[in-house]
């Protein structure tokens, strides 16, 4: 979702943020635009759709010269994608440019008084005022731009990163952040800022991590960072250790793709983080057995693919804690008064640690006095810093919208939690837990397996990619695969597809069958897998083309009802989901690419969704 970077020093800016900006379209989204300061004067070029049309109106960056300047790339909330609507958005002297990730939830108030104070706003979003009330201000007084900047943010209700230009100081901007990414980057006489580490990685691996109501003043030759009293902050320097071909496409066609063939690297850095002879320790996430068992309920909560994981955990923690355990989603736990308080835990998963509706259910548990454990990708995510305790996933950088790499890897470590919880609390023995830790040890292996032989998936979904509708079922465990298996089709190829648990499949979304619809059932569990069976059967007789994933223990169950068979290597249950979800990642990977979608960057999807 909207990203942004900034520019100061020797060099000229436009072709240093239009590759910065390249680097953050990951993001998602639809129009971009870059303003610099050349001889006093602003000059701005914005434009709809993809970069490239930006990148070709400014010549690869040929102009506008100028070595100062603040780039954007825009996921529309307020406004259609347009060249009006597309940031930097001007004040209206001319004097400032700004850019803004996130949201202004009070800017049609804002954009009321300023039209009263005869300001003209010229776009339909929420962004523009921001502008106009740095301009206000600064109109009004002899402050530094600094102490106009704290009056102005004073006056915003929501979330924002933003970078300001002001033509009067060309040797200088200014950002600022409140509940929106938005790092500095530390340069050799030059400096940066942007939303995410990938944007700065050819530029610096030396970073400043802004925390909310933090300003920035960047020159060439100096950073400095202020509170809101204004008093000069102290930070430490963060050191960015990616490498930075983990942000390239290193010869796959596509990041997911390449995301995908990382799996079992990936999964095997999460365990051996972890698992150490035959014990599980998490370094920043410790609980004692009086903590546990004096714990009422564990409320799982996030969003998209993290919200599935979500679902997996309910069931595994449920299973062998005994502790109850709620799964929500983030944007309805936090409207609805969540009965959370000091004897809860609260468990939030996300992949980027920026996304907003997670962020606040984070923040509304720890002031109803639970304590948050939050499962993170990314080091120094916003949600890293607000939680109690924290269990990385070390799935590296990830690019491609669609999660595939750090889910898995969130998958196993949950699998890892519950079993060491069920261990403190006494419910699994040494030997029990040793066994565990050898499964997950094993489990990269097994994850090459599965992604030895693309071309089973390649060749299912060359029959297959053309269904309009498609459906996803399965039980236990298993129905937290579906779910994810189904968004994977869904959020990459744009074919209509839902999951439901294979016992409600009577309720109502059997009345969809027809003749070749698509049914993908999910069934690794023996002890479901009868159950499995009749539930095949069912849509077969209306007429279903249908799809199991299963063990080769079970493979001959499905004899006969199913019309494919995706055979999972024999597995242990701790092993299975994350066996299992990956040959649906690779279907929907191939459908999507025969259906020619932009596999990375599907429409109207974001990465990091930093606004609810
Ligand atoms: C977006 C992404 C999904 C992701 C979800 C939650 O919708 O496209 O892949 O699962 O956000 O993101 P998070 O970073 O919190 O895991």
């Amino acid at each position: 979702m909207c990203g942004i970077v900034g520019y100061v020093g020797p060099r000229q800016a436009a072709p240093i943020l239009l590759a910065g900006l390249e680097k953050l379209e990951y993001r998602g989204y639809d129009s971009a635009g870059l303003a610099v300061i050349d001889d006093g004067k602003l000059q701005v070029a914005k434009a709809k759709g993809r970069l490239q049309t930006l990148i070709d109106q400014t010549e690869n960056g040929r102009h506008p010269a100028g070595s100062i300047g603040i780039g954007h790339t825009r996921w529309a909330t307020h406004g259609e994608p347009s060249d009006t609507n597309s940031h930097p958005h001007l004040s209206q002297s001319g004097r400032f440019a700004v850019v803004h990730n996130g949201i202004i939830e009070n800017y049609q108030a804002l954009q009321t008084w300023l039209a009263d104070k005869g300001f003209h706003i010229v776009s339909e979003t929420d962004s523009e005022v921001i502008a106009h009330l740095i301009e206000y201000y600064a109109e009004r007084s002899d402050d530094d731009l600094i102490d106009v900047l704290i009056k102005t943010i004073g006056r915003l209700d929501g979330s924002f990163a933003l970078g300001v230009l002001d033509t009067k100081r060309p040797d200088r901007f200014l950002a600022v952040r409140k509940a929106s990414p938005l790092i500095v980057g530390i340069g050799s006489g030059e400096n940066y800022i942007a939303s995410d580490i990938p944007a700065l990685l050819p530029l610096t691996r030396d970073v400043y991590l802004v925390d909310d109501n933090e300003i920035a003043e960047i020159t060439a030759a100096h950073i400095q960072l202020f509170n809101l009293d204004q008093e000069p902050i102290e930070k430490d320097v963060y050191h960015i250790d990616w490498d930075v071909s983990a942000a390239e496409k290193g010869g796959y066609e596509h990041f997911m793709m390449k995301e995908m063939a990382e799996q079992p690297r990936v999964l095997g850095e999460t365990v051996r983080s972890y698992v150490h002879g035959g014990q599980i320790a998490f370094g920043l996430a410790e609980f004692s057995a009086a903590e546990l068992k004096a714990l009422r309920h564990i409320h799982v909560v996030a969003c998209g693919s993290a919200y599935h994981a979500g679902v997996y955990a309910k069931y595994e923690l449920e299973r062998l804690t005994g502790i109850p355990v709620n799964v929500d989603i983030a944007s309805e736990f936090r409207y609805r008064n969540p009965l959370v308080g000091p004897d809860d835990l609260v468990i939030v998963i996300s992949q980027s640690g920026e996304t907003a509706d997670t962020l606040e259910a984070l923040k509304e548990s720890r002031r109803k006095g639970a304590r948050v454990l939050a499962i993170l990708n990314v080091i120094g995510s916003s949600m890293a810093r607000e939680a109690d305790d924290i269990i990385y996933t070390i799935a590296g950088p990830e690019i491609a919208v669609a999660t595939t790499k750090a889910f898995v890897c969130q998958v196993t470590v949950i699998t890892m939690l519950a079993h060491h919880f069920a261990y403190l609390l006494g419910r699994l023995s040494d030997r029990e837990m040793a066994d565990c830790c050898d499964e997950l040890l094993q489990l990269p292996a097994l994850a090459e397996n599965v992604l030895q032989d693309m071309s089973l998936y390649q060749e299912m979904a060359s029959r297959l990619y053309n269904q309009t509708d498609m459906y996803f079922i399965g039980r236990s465990s298993d129905f937290a695969m579906s779910l994810e298996a189904s968004l994977k089709l869904k959020e990459i190829s744009y074919i209509h597809s839902e999951a439901c648990p294979a016992g409600e499949l009577k309720h109502g979304p059997i009345s969809l069958i027809e003749k070749n619809t698509l049914v993908v059932a999910m069934s690794t569990e023996a002890r479901l897998a009868e159950k499995m069976k009749s539930n095949i059967a069912e849509v077969k007789t209306r007429g279903a083309h249908t799809m199991v994933v299963t063990t080769r223990a079970l493979q001959s169950l499905f004899q006969g009802v199913a019309d494919d068979i995706v055979l999972l290597p024999d597995a242990r249950p701790s092993q299975l989901p994350v066996l299992s979800v990956i040959p649906m990642q690779l279907f929907a990977y191939y459908v999507a690419v025969l259906n020619g979608r932009d596999v990375d960057k599907p429409r109207n999807l974001a990465k990091s969704v930093t606004v609810e």
